[in-house]
């Protein structure tokens, strides 16, 4: 029994991983529950640490995880997070300091429950990102700053955050995450980077960033994607566009929806939802060999293409590690059988993934 625990450990250490093939062109990264970060489950911590070599939270460094009353900060499972990046000798990237969502409305709000001023609201969002990047510095190697500042047709989105400070919030974030942490990597993430009125509106934004001398070194195309969005021209013309700014382009929230959509969705709005319907839910008991074909195919088009593009790509990070864990089983409808990751319910890798990794050592 030892011997065969002894065997499979050391086989595991040394088994060829996403990481092994694609490592020399980018970084390949998992976003990680709370839970996989306990290490409670070895094969779960296997499954991460042969494929990955760069973790970002999923959720336990968004403000309202962090600081969900205004100056009590709740640490334990973000050091945690941390730990178990360095406890392996992983990339660790932050996410996310400044978003609409996920972000406790007092920050909004003053001591009788009205709208914040700007200078208190400055004041939080000053404290906020000093306290977190601080608290991290030298460990994190970026962060996103700023998450989701635009719709889609490249108008500003009416967040809190823009409402009381204006444009200028989005300025005010990238200096105190500098000044927190002078080393640290700042990016710009956001959904449905393909749109070319976002990609416009994103790269004017970052064009004036650096005019005004902020550091803004990677731009992240969250690519929460599906079988026929979004179009692969679009995409790419997006990658081209990010680098000719000057930055990194990151692929930073990986997953392949091959759910049905409700009508009059798009995007990757987390407040979206949907009522449950089995019309929407048609692959609980698996997935039927066309459509699984056609999902591979699907993940190969982009590894093919972030391969091509890999002098302009650092990142490529995928939003979860296995099926039974991915928010697309309850986004934007709650309770689904979603199939969005490359590696199965058990932890077991698809059979694309072994696609993945010959395309790379091609
Ligand atoms: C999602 C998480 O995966 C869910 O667990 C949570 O309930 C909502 O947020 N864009 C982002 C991520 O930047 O932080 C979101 O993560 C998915 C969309």
């Amino acid at each position: 029994m030892i011997a065969v625990l002894l065997w499979l450990s050391v086989s595991n250490a040394s088994a060829q991983g996403l990481k092994d093939a694609l490592g020399e062109s980018f970084l390949v990264g998992a976003a990680l529950s709370v839970e996989q970060t306990t290490g409670h489950d070895s094969l779960v911590t296997a499954t991460i640490t042969q494929h990955f070599n760069c973790i970002v939270a999923e959720n336990c460094m968004k403000p309202e995880a962090l600081q969900p009353q205004e100056g009590q900060f709740k640490w334990r499972k973000a050091d945690r997070f941390v730990k178990f990046g360095e406890e392996h000798g992983m990339t660790v990237i932050g996410h996310v300091l400044v978003w609409h969502a996920q972000t406790p409305d007092w920050f909004f709000k003053d001591s009788v429950g009205n709208t914040a001023s700007k200078e208190l609201l400055t004041q939080r969002m000053r404290t906020h990102i000093h306290t977190v990047v601080g608290r991290y510095k030298g460990r994190i190697k970026g962060w996103d700053v700023v998450n989701e500042a635009f719709e889609d047709d490249g108008s500003y989105r009416q967040s809190q955050w823009y409402q009381i400070l204006g444009p200028e919030y989005i300025e005010l974030a990238y200096r105190f995450a500098h000044e927190a942490d002078p080393a640290a990597e700042l990016y710009y993430n956001d959904f449905s980077m393909s749109v070319p009125a976002k990609r416009e509106a994103v790269c004017r934004l970052v064009r004036q960033l650096k005019e005004k001398g902020l550091r803004v070194d990677a731009i992240g195309m969250q690519s929460h994607n599906g079988l026929t969005w979004p179009s692969n021209e679009d995409y790419e013309a997006s990658i081209e566009a990010y680098a000719a700014l000057g930055c990194q382009v990151m692929i930073t929230e990986l997953d392949m929806n091959v759910l049905p959509n409700p009508e009059s969705f798009s995007g990757a709005e987390v407040s979206l939802s949907f009522d449950y319907s089995e019309k929407m839910d048609p692959y609980k008991n698996g997935l039927p060999a066309d459509v699984e074909q056609r999902i591979n195919e699907r993940w190969i088009e982009f590894f093919d293409l972030y391969k091509r593009h890999s002098h302009q790509i650092s990142r490529v990070t995928l939003w979860g590690v296995s099926d039974a864990q991915s928010w697309m089983n309850d986004w934007p409808i709650t309770g689904r059988t979603a199939y969005p990751l490359l590696f199965d319910r058990h932890y077991q890798p698809k059979p694309v993934v072994d696609d993945i990794m010959k395309l790379f050592k091609k």
